[in-house]
């Protein structure tokens, strides 16, 4: 079966297609010949997700999921939240994003966040979700080089490393996206597929 993921983010691709059964081809937005930026105008993470998969699968015909993720920081009130690409402005500079955060935490005293994902599937036209999160602490300076996003400034709790520092196995064993794919896996594994 082909499954397309809404995503042009070589990482995330990365991520996910380790996790999915093997009878799953994973295709990228690329591989279909998809080089728009859909536009995320969505209130929430949930709408969002399901803008991005329902415009593939109705624009592209092909069974699609897309995700959504934020950064809610909790001194923030949740923010970035559902903001977190364009935190710092509509360039979606991570660096720029990062600084920010940083900035905005300087005189905070509760470091706390979380990361939560939501994946909206598009499989025979129905549109099923499926959500995960991570909590953890944003430290006071980037720290890693592997990953992406504010997986530099992110320490999952029960870890004393950044996502940037950490394996990806570790990674994606633990995070809001492992979480959400692993829901979004076990529901592809109870059709029946070829
Ligand atoms: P999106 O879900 O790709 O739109 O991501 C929203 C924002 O969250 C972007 O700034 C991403 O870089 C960031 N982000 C998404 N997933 C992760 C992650 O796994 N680690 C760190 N940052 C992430």
């Amino acid at each position: 079966m082909q499954l397309v993921f809404a995503t042009h983010n070589t990482h995330k691709l990365k991520e996910v297609q380790t996790m999915l059964p093997k009878q799953i081809r994973l295709l990228s937005l690329d591989a279909i010949g998809c080089h728009e930026e859909i536009p995320e105008t969505g209130k929430t993470l949930e709408e969002n997700a399901k803008i991005k998969a329902l415009h593939v699968a109705k624009t592209y015909g092909y069974p699609c999921f897309a995700d959504d993720t934020g950064l809610l920081v909790n001194a923030l009130n949740g923010a970035p939240g559902v903001f977190s690409a364009r935190y710092a402005g509509n360039h979606k500079d991570t660096d720029a994003n990062i600084r920010k955060l940083l900035f905005e935490l300087e005189t905070k005293k509760d470091r706390s966040a979380r990361f939560e994902t939501v994946i909206a599937l598009v499989l025979q036209g129905e549109t099923h979700v499926f959500k995960g999160a991570v909590s953890g602490t944003i430290i006071l300076e980037k720290k890693g080089t592997a990953g992406f996003g504010y997986d530099p400034v992110f320490v999952p709790k029960g870890y004393d490393r950044t996502f940037a520092e950490l394996p990806l196995q570790v990674k994606n064993a633990i995070s809001h996206r492992a979480r959400a794919t692993e829901k979004l896996v076990h529901f592809l594994s109870t059709l029946n597929l070829s």
